[in-house]
């Protein structure tokens, strides 16, 4: 099908660390691409395929090696699409099998690659093995693919132990016989439209390799997985006591949770990994697992695993220099010890944007989405912030994550109408968690279309704010100094100077300043009150925000320099 061997742009994959090979994902810059939120070609409101195919050329003109969909499968939707009822189709509101060719085929032939998403740890529950464990008997094989338990109490009628999901509420939904005769429960982390597997069981195994085969074969570059550290549960599925304001199992200095990040995960990834190392080309396993400390999450990554991990952590350090030094020296000294890059993100669909999250005051908590009657985030500071973290981040060596609409300088959309929210974590925390559709909105393209160019229509799942206009793409194309002009660019420096295949070493700077080296490039992020100076010798080769009179770095902005040429 659609082999990588098609390429021609240089960058990432041309070269690896030691300059030999084409292990293009080790520095590679991967954009996620929300289906129903990217491109919509149809004007029903929710974004396609077809959408993503027809903007393709924008994704090249930004400069990214790779795009990542969240999952397009057919779904109830009951997670926007991380209810998966078929693993091998397209979900008709996002076009067909073929659009899912096509686009395979249309972004390989522009150089970029494509990581589709695969959700094991829990299907839909219209999957069709659901279906026939609802209508199965307890103990039946049917039911063997899920985790189904009876209840305690003497009737069964409390669930079988304290888990409790994600999203809010019990992770255990009962279900009655047709006679009201009271039945077992099901265990789901995530909504009840989303039962957990069992992968005890051997067809659950034989399932997902046929899946991951089904995809390669269709010329797909790799897997974005989900959940990676949920589908092992500690086999007596004991009580678990939750410390303070927390689901999801990624606290340290806590005993592990025994839904998440059991050592039985690993030996399933090191079985995907056989089958994609029997594939020509170099297709990738990425894992979605929330696990720190950092050495716990290298275990994902190591040579006969998985080939990259996000690094949440990162995502969540605080904005200052001491937090942002320590995350970084940590994260590479752990991928580092097990050969995988490591991996930098700041944004994704699961969390506020961090041009809004890094407005918080620092070290805040992550809220779990905004509301209307909350305080709001002043956005020219997010936006300040926001752009010296990215610009540091393009400097470090490894892949890096970028968000669609984060290019656009896009914050949260903080006022949506709670009428309209269709995470099911505002539904589930009895609306006391707004959840994730803040950062879910359909993004700008043009200032002034419908749909700020999302589609030909009005329509958009998600209502867009007004304020969307200023940030379309069309507004920032070819300005100097606008986000996407300096994303642009720094993809473009990146790239030239290979800094993802660099090295870092830090220089001596004072508290509130971070700065390193990487190759030949200085980088400079300035978190204190006053302006600070570049190191002697060096000038600007691009800088997040504008130098005050003398050139001095002023509070928020990272510049990158390089020695003066004489
Ligand atoms: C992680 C995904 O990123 C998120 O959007 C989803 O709700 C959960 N996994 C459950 O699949």
């Amino acid at each position: 099908m659609n082999t990588p061997s098609t390429r021609t742009r240089d960058g990432a994959g041309t070269r690896t660390r030691d300059g030999a090979g084409t292990d293009w994902w080790r520095e590679a810059v991967i954009y996620q691409i929300y289906p129903r939120s990217f491109a919509d070609s149809d004007g029903d409101g929710i974004g396609d395929l077809p959408g993503v195919v027809a903007r393709l050329d924008d994704l090249v003109a930004l400069g990214v090696d790779a795009i990542w969909l969240s999952p397009f499968y057919p779904s109830p939707q009951a997670d926007a699409g991380y209810d998966v009822a078929d693993y091998r189709d397209v979900d008709p509101i996002f076009g067909r099998l073929a659009d899912a060719d096509r686009l395979i085929a249309e972004a390989h032939d522009r150089g970029l690659r494509v990581i589709v998403d695969l959700v094991p740890n829990h299907t839909s529950s219209a999957h069709p093995w659901f279906v026939e464990a609802l209508g199965a008997e307890p103990g039946s094989p049917a039911r063997d693919r899920y985790i189904f338990r009876d209840g305690r109490g003497p009737n069964g009628e409390r669930p079988p132990n304290s888990w409790r999901s994600v999203f809010g509420g019990p992770a255990w939904t009962k279900v009655d016989g047709p006679d009201g005769t009271p039945g077992q429960w099901y265990l789901h982390l995530f909504d009840a439209g989303q039962p957990d597997l069992n992968w005890d069981s051997t067809q659950v195994r034989d399932e997902f390799v046929a899946i991951l085969r089904f995809w390669l074969d269709r010329g797909v570059d790799g897997f974005r997985v989900d959940v990676a550290h949920g589908l092992v549960k500690q086999a007596d599925l004991a009580d678990w006591h939750y410390p303070e304001e927390t689901t999801s199992g990624d606290h340290v200095d806590q005993p592990r949770p025994p839904m998440w990040d059991q050592d039985g995960v690993h030996e399933i990834y090191r079985q995907w990994r056989s089958v994609l190392d029997e594939y020509p080309g170099q297709q990738i396993l990425v894992a979605e697992a929330w696990v720190q400390p950092a050495e716990r999450l290298a275990a994902y990554v190591r040579p006969d695993e998985m080939h990259q991990a996000f690094n949440f952590e990162y995502l969540e350090a605080a904005w200052t220099s001491e937090a942002q030094r320590t995350v970084i020296e940590r994260s590479l000294a752990a991928t580092d010890k097990v050969g995988a890059p490591t991996t930098w993100v700041l944004s994704n669909h699961d969390v506020l944007r961090h041009a809004t999250r890094l407005a918080l005051p620092i070290g805040a908590a992550r809220p779990r989405g905004i509301g209307a009657n909350d305080p709001q985030p002043d956005t020219a500071l997010g936006l300040r912030r926001a752009r010296a973290a990215t610009l540091m981040m393009l400097a470090l060596p490894g892949s890096a994550y970028l968000y669609q609409g984060e290019e656009l300088g896009l914050p949260e959309h903080t006022t949506l109408p709670d009428e309209v929210r269709q995470d099911p974590t505002w539904r589930r925390t009895d609306h006391t968690e707004r959840g994730r559709d803040g950062c879910r909105v359909p993004i700008p393209w043009e200032a002034d279309s419908p749909s700020y160019g999302f589609g030909p229509t009005d329509a958009s799942w998600l209502p867009q704010p007004p304020v969307w206009a200023e940030y379309a793409l069309d507004r920032q194309r070819d300005v100097p100094g606008s986000t996407y002009e300096l994303y642009r660019t720094a993809l473009r420096l990146r790239r030239e100077l290979g800094l993802g295949a660099g090295r870092l070493r830090w220089l001596e700077s004072p508290e509130d300043v971070l700065a390193c080296c990487v190759d030949e490039v200085t980088v400079v992020t300035n978190f204190g009150a006053e302006p600070v100076s570049l190191p002697p010798g060096t000038e600007p080769l691009i800088a997040s925000g504008p130098l005050n009179g003398s050139g001095r770095v002023p509070t928020d902005v990272t510049v990158w320099a390089r020695q003066r040429v004489r």
